[in-house]
Formats: C-alpha cells, sequence, structure tokens
C-alpha cells in the first residue's frame, strides 16, 4: 500500500506567539504540497495564534506534549481537550527531551498515547537509542520495548492512525544524521513489531517517521526508503529549508 508521507516539524522551546505567526507567514508558500502532508507542531500558547495563521492552508497545527489526565490540581500541564478545543489536530509524545529532562518513562508515555487517542488526536509517538544502546548492539531490543509498552492497551482502530517518530538521540540536533540504511533497519523493525502486534493490515498503515537532523540535503535520500514515511525535523523546521524537505522530491 502507498503511505502518504508525513512530514512534521518540532518547533521545541522556540519562538512567541507573534513570532509564530511572522514564521508561519514565511513557511506556507513554501511548504504547499499535493502528496506530503504538514504538520507544525509548536508550543502550547504559541497554538490558538497558529491555527488561526494556517487556515485555508494545507497545514495542520500540532502541540508538543499534553498530560494523561482530563483536567485538575496538575499546576503548569495542558490537557488534550485544551489541545483540541484550540484546533490541534497532533501531539508529540515521549519526545526524548522530555524523557530526558522531565522524566517521562514509557508507562506515562502510553498513558498519554491513550488519552491521546480517547480524545481524538493523533499521538506522533517518539522512540530512540542513546549511541551508548547503539554500542551494545541492543538498539532494536530498546525500541521495541518502546514501542510495546507505548502500545498497551491500544486498539488495532487506534494503531492505524498512529504516528510513530524513529529519533535515535545521538541524531538530534547534532547535526548527526543515521545513515538512510540505518534509519531503515530501525523503522523497518518498528513496522515488523506492529506486524507482530497487530497484524499487517495496521503495520501497512501505520506512518513511521525519521527524525535527527533531518534537513533539505538529505530529506530525499531517507524519505524515499520504503519504511520511512517521513520525517519529525527540528531545526530545520524553523528555517525555509522546511520547504526543501516537504518537498523533497
Ligand atoms: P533536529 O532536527 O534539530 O535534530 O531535532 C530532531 C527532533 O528532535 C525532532 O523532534
Amino acid at each position: 500500500m502507498a503511505r502518504r508521507k508525513l512530514v512534521a516539524g518540532n518547533w521545541k522551546m522556540n519562538k512567541t506567539p507573534s513570532e509564530a505567526v511572522a514564521l508561519i507567514e514565511e513557511l506556507k508558500p513554501l511548504v504547499k504540497s499535493d502528496d506530503v502532508d504538514v504538520v507544525f507542531c509548536v508550543p502550547a500558547i504559541d497554538i490558538p495564534a497558529a491555527v488561526e495563521a494556517v487556515k485555508g492552508t494545507n497545514i495542520a497545527i500540532g502541540g508538543e506534549n499534553m498530560y494523561f489526565e482530563d483536567k485538575g490540581a496538575y499546576t503548569g500541564e495542558v490537557s488534550a481537550d485544551m489541545l483540541l478545543d484550540a484546533g490541534a489536530k497532533y501531539v508529540i509524545i515521549g519526545h526524548s527531551e522530555r524523557r530526558e529532562y522531565f522524566a517521562e518513562t514509557d508507562i506515562t508515555v502510553n498513558k498519554k498515547v491513550l488519552k491521546a487517542f480517547e480524545k481524538g488526536l493523533r499521538p506522533i509517538i517518539c522512540c530512540g537509542e542513546s549511541l551508548e544502546q547503539r554500542e551494545q548492539g541492543i538498539t532494536i531490543d530498546w525500541i521495541r520495548q518502546q514501542i510495546k509498552i507505548a502500545f498497551l492497551n491500544v486498539t488495532a482502530d487506534q494503531a492505524k492512525r498512529a504516528v510513530i517518530a524513529y529519533e535515535p538521540i545521538w541524531a538530534i540536533g547534532t547535526g548527526k544524521t543515521a545513515t538512510s540504511d540505518q534509519a531503515e533497519e530501525v523503522c523497518g523493525a518498528i513496522r515488523a513489531c506492529i506486524r507482530e502486534l497487530y497484524g499487517e493490515a495496521v503495520a501497512d498503515q501505520i506512518i513511521i517517521q525519521y527524525g535527527g537532523s533531518v534537513n533539505a540535503g538529505n530529506a530525499a535520500e531517507l524519505f524515499a526508503k520504503s519504511d520511512i514515511d517521513g520525517g519529525l525535523v527540528g531545526g530545520a523546521s524553523l528555517k525555509a529549508d522546511f520547504g526543501k524537505i516537504v518537498n523533497y522530491k
């Protein structure tokens, strides 16, 4: 089955609301595409302005994180309903920076994934190994464990709407991209894991992205791989380069 490519920007902690609008105005004409889906995942406080700014375009807006409870005494957190009501359609869950700096675990990732699906947000679920794990030769085992826990109690109907982003930690923000063969090997293993859990139809539909120093120069080679359905892009999503990544062909 031919899957549509999905290219998402992860703005991380960059851009105020007014800066977000200015960047979207700059990128709008550059990210037009008939065959690639485009998402900008922006800081929560930027979402209302970003949703307004992308009206009438092919760009969808996503959050970068959410909490797994519906509401209540969780100072500083953002709920799925808040994201949805503001107009977000996607949410990044379990980014390695959240795991490293904000103590997220595979268990909290699973809770957030379940809540996102329950509410109708499309989760972009992140996984990835450290350099040490790669050197120890345990990359595939590690990723399979992350995926299996992230998808605990997720139904097949939900799973086929999931997006998985494979982001080797050593490639994030380092300028050191995984080779297309390294990225394809792990993305293929993730699809095989989904096949074991949910069968062929879900494995065929699920979107698996690569992330980690994707740029205008390497996107075409990475996205040409059969198990890589697009990218989750950090630094280069804040520049005109992002248009070249979306229109990589
Ligand atoms: P860079 O593209 O800046 O390496 O970041 C990747 C990333 O973390 C996207 O989520």
